[in-house]
C-alpha cells in the first residue's frame, strides 16, 4: 500500500527489512546496543561484524529508550543503519506512546541530517517488546505523517512488516489517514 503526503510517500510492504535497498535501514535495538533476536539479529547477521564493532566503539554507553543512533550499514544495501530503541510495552501507562513516537521522530531527524531520501522502518517494539500492533501502527504512522507533512523529507518512508497481521494493522491505520 502506498500513500502520498505532500511530496512524500509512505509505503507498507510485507517482507524482510534486510533485503531493502534504501538510504537508511532502521534497527529495533535495545538500550545496550548488544544485539538480540528479531530484526536486530537479522540486521547484524546480514550487515556483518563491522556493525557491532562500530556501535561498541561509537556508543559505549548505548542509546536511551526513545532515541536512535547512526552507524554505517556494513554489507546491507543501505548507507546507514539507525539503531532505534523503542519502549517495552507495560500496559500503556509508562509513556510508551511518547517513547515510541520519539524513537521514530529521532530516526526521521537522522534521515534529514544525513541526507537520506529513503528510509525503511520495521514495526519497532511490536515483537519481543510486546507493543500491540494496532496501537503501534497508530503512533508510528501519525509520527511519520506529521513529520513528512512538516519537513517534506524524506521522500520515501517504507514500513517493512514481517507478518500479515502487522501489515493488516498498519494498512488499516494508513487507510484511515488517507480518506
Ligand atoms: N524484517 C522485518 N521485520 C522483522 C524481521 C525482519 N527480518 N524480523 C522480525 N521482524 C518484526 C517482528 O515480527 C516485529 O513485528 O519486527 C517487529 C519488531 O520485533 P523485534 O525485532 O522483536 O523488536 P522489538 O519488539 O522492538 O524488541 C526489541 O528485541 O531483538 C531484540 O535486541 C532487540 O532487545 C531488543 C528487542
Amino acid at each position: 500500500m502506498l500513500a502520498q503526503f505532500g511530496i512524500c510517500w509512505v509505503e507498507l510492504v510485507q517482507g524482510d527489512i534486510t533485503h531493502q535497498k534504501t538510504d537508511a535501514i532502521v534497527n529495533a535495538a535495545n538500550e545496550q546496543l548488544v544485539g538480540g533476536g528479531g530484526v536486530d539479529g537479522a540486521i547484524h547477521r546480514a550487515a556483518g561484524p563491522s556493525l557491532m564493532l562500530e556501535t561498541k566503539k561509537q556508543y559505549p554507553d548505548g542509546c536511551p529508550t526513545g532515541s536512535a543512533v547512526v552507524t554505517a550499514a556494513g554489507n546491507l544495501n543501505a548507507r546507514y543503519v539507525f539503531h532505534a530503541v523503542g519502549p517495552v510495552w507495560r500496559g500503556g501507562i509508562r509513556k510508551e506512546a511518547n517513547l515510541l513516537e520519539s524513537a521514530y521522530q529521532r530516526c526521521l531527524e537522522l534521515a534529514v541530517v544525513n541526507d537520506c531520501q529513503s528510509i525503511a522502518f520495521p514495526a519497532i517494539s511490536t515483537g519481543v517488546y510486546g507493543y500491540p500492533s494496532d496501537l503501534a501502527a497508530d503512533v508510528s504512522l501519525s509520527t511519520v505523517r506529521d513529520f513528512v507533512v512538516t519537513k517534506q523529507r524524506p521522500e520515501l518512508v517504507r514500513f517493512v512488516l514481517f507478518d500479515a497481521g502487522t501489515l493488516g494493522a498498519f494498512s488499516r491505520v494508513l487507510e484511515s489517514m488517507t480518506v
